[in-house]
């Protein structure tokens, strides 16, 4: 197991802060009539910029689901999902993919890395599926910050577990996303790795004032943010401000999570 962050940063009063996404009564239905998934059901939450979310719940709860009608990659049955101050719902699929690749960055289990092409172009696609120039001092300073300096020109296959996330982290982080969005974005590293990986994420939070929502089935991951929102059966069944490992393992056999 590895060790839990020590929780001592200043806090600063949420409520001074503005939102940096928000759902209202949003309700996610997968297919028709009684054959219906209810994966997410009447779910209202409100995320501060400059902080960090946790998202737990056993499996099948609706936390991907909750992740991507937040972030516009499907849309809601019913309700309402905002980035900052734009109303996802009013946009068109052109205006949601411009939305997403400008103010939205995202981390999954599976790196999702393109195989040919080396770290470098892999980080600045983004970019140039958006038409936008590379910034060569920008690329450099995020691969300085994610810690491949001098990998630029390695294939993903050359690098390990832990580093090939680094690259994700680092094609998330090249267009300055307002929201990082993670899917168990440790799931698939061994505990050292999934700790630089954390800290990291941290970092975007503590350093660049971004905004990071993150769902993990770890409660050792799950202390590293801010906030831990506890989903079950499409709903939010619990938060925890100021989590610690042992709370959140304790709240998720509760929930029955581990039964
Ligand atoms: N495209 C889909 N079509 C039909 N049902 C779906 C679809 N996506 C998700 N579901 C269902 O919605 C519910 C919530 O799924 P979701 O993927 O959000 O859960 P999860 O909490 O992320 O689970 P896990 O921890 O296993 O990843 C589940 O019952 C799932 O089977
Ligand atoms: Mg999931």
């Amino acid at each position: 197991m590895m060790t839990e962050r020590t929780n001592e940063r200043p806090r600063t009063d949420a409520g001074q802060r503005t939102h940096a996404l928000r759902l209202e009564a949003v309700t996610k239905v997968y297919g028709k009539n009684d054959r219906g998934v209810r994966a997410l059901d009447g779910v209202s939450v409100d995320i501060a910029r400059g902080s960090f979310t946790a998202v737990m719940g056993p499996s099948g709860s609706g936390k991907s689901t909750f992740l991507h009608c937040a972030a516009g990659l499907d849309k809601p049955s019913s309700g309402k999902a905002w980035i900052g101050d734009t109303e996802l719902g009013g946009m068109n699929e052109t205006q949601l993919t411009k939305l997403r690749r400008q103010r939205i960055g995202f981390v999954f289990q599976a790196f999702n890395l393109i195989p040919s092409l080396s770290v470098r172009q892999n980080v600045d696609l983004p970019l140039r599926l958006a038409g936008e120039r590379l910034d060569g001092q920008w690329l450099e300073q995020i691969l300085h910050r994610v810690g491949l300096d001098g990998r630029a020109g390695h294939r993903p296959s050359e690098l390990s577990g832990g580093q090939q996330q680094r690259v994700a982290i680092a094609r998330a982080l090249i267009t300055r996303p307002d929201v990082i969005f993670g899917d168990e974005p440790t799931g698939a590293l061994d505990t050292v790795t999934a700790k630089e990986i954390l800290s990291l994420l941290r970092s975007c939070v503590d350093e660049t004032g971004q905004t990071v929502v993150m769902v993990t089935h770890d409660p050792v991951a799950a202390s590293y943010a801010d906030t831990v929102l506890f989903l079950a059966d499409g709903r939010i069944a619990d938060r925890m401000h100021a989590p610690t490992a042992d709370r959140v393992a304790d709240r998720m056999t509760h929930l029955g999570a581990w039964a």
